[in-house]
Parts: structure tokens; C-alpha cells; sequence
């Protein structure tokens, strides 16, 4: 496969070799000069046991980048699980998972979130005794106040580096609307503002991509939209998103492509109309009506 590509001003013509979807790329003087990849996540046959329970069952999908991805399916299709599997929250059963051309199959969840891999929660889990502000600075990993002796050593660059957080996460509250409840403690938080403190703390950490575990799920309406309105700024300007959600509102005109898991497994993918118009998606999710009992 070849690929032209703006290197240093000039087009060339340079493909050498792939990886996966990685393609590696130089320039006339043999200098690697970018690497390029088409999908930001690829997930291979993965597979995910609990006991005898089979929770995912060899789910394969790619989010490219810059798309907001949507994941749908009834409850208990294995969302979450795949979520999960994929940030690393635990060892999988079988599998491959590729982030933005590596393979991060093995790492735990503290290594995925280093390479811009980060995710949020079906239910919120704010650091509920601590204010919005303090929920959002404590995000950055490796800070140098985190050591004693840097305390006491380096003050002023633990301060400037304190003041250089603190400034980020007032541009992400002024971002998300959260500035008039900076020193609300995150559990008197209502479930929308919960969700929003949420998208916050994943921005804190400079991701490349970020996975919503239904960021609509308890939302009143108005701020349904705001959270909307907010995803689709940030996918405007470059990051990659993949949601769970059943608003299928939210889903359908936020999302494009739309991947449909049931049982594990992965159903079909299209955009919001033919995932609309497919018989098989709409069999899934009237079998799991029926097994409710609903
Ligand atoms: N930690 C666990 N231990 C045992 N079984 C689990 C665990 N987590 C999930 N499961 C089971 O795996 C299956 C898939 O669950 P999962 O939470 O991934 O579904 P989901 O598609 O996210 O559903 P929902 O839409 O209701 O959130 C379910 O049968 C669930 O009970
Ligand atoms: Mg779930």
C-alpha cells in the first residue's frame, strides 16, 4: 500500500513496510519521518470469561480516528466488558487490542491511560469528599508535589507546576460549564454535572482517545444537550471518541459509524440509518425487552 504524504513541506511518495495498520514512512534521505495510522483502536477475536460465564465472544471492531464511534446493544450485551478489556481494567482471555499502532493487549489500566487511553464510568465515581477543582487537579500523574522531598527541596517549581494544573482545569470547567461549581464537593454533584466531571477529568489527562460508558444515562434534558454539544466540540477539534449509550438520540446524531454488540458478540456496524433499518439489530434488542419480562 502506498501513501503520499507531507513530509517537511514536500509530497513524497514512501511506503516501506506495515505493521498491523501502521504504515512507517521516509523521506528521500531515509529519515523516518512520521507514522501513520488509520485506526486510533483495533480490537481483534477478543474473548472474555468470567467463571463459566462468556461476557465477550470474540468481538472484533476498529474505531478510525477521528470518528465518534457508537456502541450499542441490549443489557448485558458486553459493553461494559469490552470497555473494560480494552483500558485494561483486567486480563483477558484470548485476544488482541491495538491502540493508535500498538499493541497494548497486556497492560493494565495505569500503562493504557499514559498512552492517551482513557475512560469513564457507567456510574461516576467522583472522588465524592473532594471539590470539582481539586477532583479535576489531582488527575495529572508523576506531579512533583507528589514527592516529600521535592516539597522541600524544589518548592517553586512544585508551585509553578501546581498553578500551571490548576490553570488547565479552569479551562476545562469554563469549557464544560463546571466553573460556578469549582468548590462543590463531587458528591453534591446532580448526575448530569457528575457525568460532565467526568469528561472533564479524561480531558485533564491530554488523551487521544476517550471512552464514554453511558454519558447520558440519569441526565436531565438540558444538560443531555450540553454534554452533546461538548463531544462534538472536542471531536471538532481532533479527539476520538467512543461511546456506550441506549439514548438513542444521543447516539444517532452524534455517532457515525454505530457498531452493534448482543451476546457477546459483535451484530453489524453502520451508520444511524442502517443500523435503523437492519432486522437483526432490532430482533436483538426486542429479544432483550422480552427476556425483561417488559
Ligand atoms: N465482573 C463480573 N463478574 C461476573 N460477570 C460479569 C462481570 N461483569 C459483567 N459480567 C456479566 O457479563 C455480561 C456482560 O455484562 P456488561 O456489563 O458488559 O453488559 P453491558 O452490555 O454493559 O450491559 P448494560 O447495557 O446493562 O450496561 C453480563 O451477563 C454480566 O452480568
Ligand atoms: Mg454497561
Amino acid at each position: 500500500m502506498i501513501f503520499f504524504i507531507n513530509c517537511k513541506g514536500k509530497l513524497k511518495e514512501v511506503a516501506i513496510g506495515s505493521r498491523s495498520k501502521a504504515i512507517f514512512f521516509y523521506n528521500q534521505s531515509n529519515y523516518l519521518c512520521q507514522k501513520f495510522t488509520i485506526h486510533m483502536l483495533k480490537v481483534e477475536s477478543l474473548v472474555k470469561d468470567f467463571g463459566g460465564l462468556r461476557a465477550v465472544d470474540g468481538t472484533s471492531f476498529e474505531v478510525k480516528k477521528g470518528t465518534i464511534t457508537g456502541l450499542i446493544g441490549p443489557n448485558g450485551a458486553g459493553k461494559t466488558t469490552t470497555f473494560n478489556a480494552i483500558a485494561g481494567e483486567f486480563p483477558i482471555t484470548s485476544g488482541r487490542i491495538i491502540f493508535d499502532g500498538e499493541d497494548i493487549t497486556p497492560l493494565p489500566s495505569f500503562k493504557t491511560f499514559r498512552r492517551g487511553l482513557v475512560r469513564t464510568f457507567q456510574i461516576p465515581k467522583p472522588f465524592a469528599g473532594m471539590t470539582v477543582l481539586e477532583n479535576l487537579m489531582m488527575v495529572p500523574k508523576g506531579q512533583l508535589g507528589e514527592s516529600f522531598w521535592n516539597n522541600w527541596i524544589r518548592p517553586k517549581a512544585v508551585m509553578e507546576e501546581e498553578m500551571r494544573i490548576r490553570d488547565e482545569a479552569v479551562k476545562v470547567m469554563e469549557f464544560l460549564n463546571l466553573i460556578q461549581v469549582a468548590e462543590e464537593r463531587g458528591g453534591n454533584l446532580s448526575g448530569g454535572q457528575m457525568k460532565l466531571l467526568e469528561l472533564g477529568r479524561a480531558l485533564m489527562s491530554d488523551p487521544k482517545m476517550v471512552m464514554l460508558d453511558e454519558p447520558g444515562a440519569g441526565v436531565n434534558p438540558t444538560l443531555l444537550g450540553e454534554i452533546v454539544e461538548k463531544i462534538a466540540e472536542l471531536n471538532r477539534r481532533g479527539l476520538t471518541f467512543l461511546i456506550i449509550e441506549h439514548n438513542m438520540d444521543l447516539i444517532m446524531n452524534l455517532c457515525d459509524p454505530i457498531l452493534v454488540m448482543a451476546s457477546g458478540q459483535m451484530l453489524m456496524q453502520g451508520s444511524a440509518s442502517e443500523v435503523q433499518n437492519d432486522a437483526r439489530v432490532l430482533e436483538a434488542f426486542l429479544g432483550g425487552v422480552a427476556e425483561d419480562g417488559s
